[in-house]
């Protein structure tokens, strides 16, 4: 149950939100109280005229008293910041078995595509249950995702993946919005997501036109652009090998450890001197403005795709 002036409470996150939004809102309202309380209190009893002096200030006030509530205050907010920053974490690390769809905004509308090739424009089909990964960019400015009945928001950049997921708890029809001033039509720029039973999804993806083979065209890219000629195993060109490197910790020149996620990935393509990793020259070119952003998916999904292969 949710208060009427609220969305509807439709993932799992939106439920844990809201308990921390009230959490808050009780929180703050009772220091308001309080202070309130006190103030009026002092204005009457220290009014101008009155007998009352400093000396015989409350009990209460005493230097004890005092260090009392500071400390209280402290753990008070210290308890406010693990709740929302444990709340935070969960939000920011998706499931690994969480289903990946990928979405690309545009001024002005939203498209997915699915695990299985499905796409969508300005709507978006979602099993019930099961968490849900976006991986997210955008075509040209910076928009914003936003489902109020999921509490969850999130900006999608131009040359940057963002992610973001939830697990919806509730079939039905949510509103979909764009949340960041992209242009004339960023008031129209939304769809619906729909949350439906898992079987009615797997049938609903299955029934989508299946046009994309992503880590095979991604293959032929890779054939293309003449990548393969240094990152193949057997060159002589001393460049990392991408079997498997797919969610594996890289080591870099500075220093750094990162995990080789899709934005590290597409990150290597167009910026690849940033990130060198380590025992390797910064020989790579980069291919900003060889490759469109539906190539960088391509590229990103084949190497993704070796990922089993890490083995042989
Ligand atoms: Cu897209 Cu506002």
């Amino acid at each position: 149950m949710s208060l009427a002036l609220w969305p509807a409470t439709a993932s799992e996150q939106a439920a844990h939100i809201d308990g921390l939004f009230t959490g808050l809102l009780v929180v703050t309202g009772l220091i308001l109280l309080l202070v309130a309380g006190l103030l009026l209190l002092f204005c009457i009893r220290y009014r101008r005229g009155t007998q009352a002096k400093r000396g015989d200030l409350p009990e209460f006030l005493r230097r004890d008293v005092e260090l009392g509530w500071t400390a209280a205050t402290l753990f008070l907010a210290l308890f406010l910041f693990w709740w929302a920053g444990t709340l935070e974490l969960r939000a920011s690390m998706a499931p690994p078995e969480a289903l990946e769809i990928h979405v690309v905004a545009k001024q002005w509308m939203w498209k997915a595509r699915h695990p299985n090739g499905a796409r969508e424009i300005d709507a978006l089909h979602v099993p019930r249950g099961e968490a849900v990964r976006l991986v997210m960019t955008s075509q040209d400015v910076i928009h914003s995702f936003y489902v109020p009945a999921f509490r969850v928001k999130q900006d999608v950049l131009p040359g940057r993946f963002t992610e973001m997921w939830f697990r919806p708890t509730r079939t039905g029809e949510y509103r979909l919005f764009c949340a960041e001033f992209c242009g004339t039509q960023h008031s129209r720029m939304g769809g619906m997501v729909t949350v439906m039973e898992p079987e009615d999804y797997a049938s609903w993806a299955a029934a989508q036109p299946q046009e994309q083979d992503l880590p095979g065209e991604g293959e032929a890219l890779f054939t293309a652009l003449g990548c393969a000629g240094c990152h193949a195993p057997a060159s002589a060109v001393h460049a990392p090998v991408l079997q498997g490197v797919y969610g594996r910790m890289v080591h870099l020149a500075d220093g750094r450890t990162v995990r080789a996620d899709q934005a590290y990935l597409r990150d290597s393509i167009l910026q690849p001197q940033r990130d060198v990793v380590a025992g390797y020259a910064p020989i790579m070119p980069s291919f900003a403005g060889l490759v469109d952003e539906a190539d960088l998916q391509r590229l990103v999904a084949y190497l993704q795709s070796l990922r089993g292969e890490a083995a042989r």
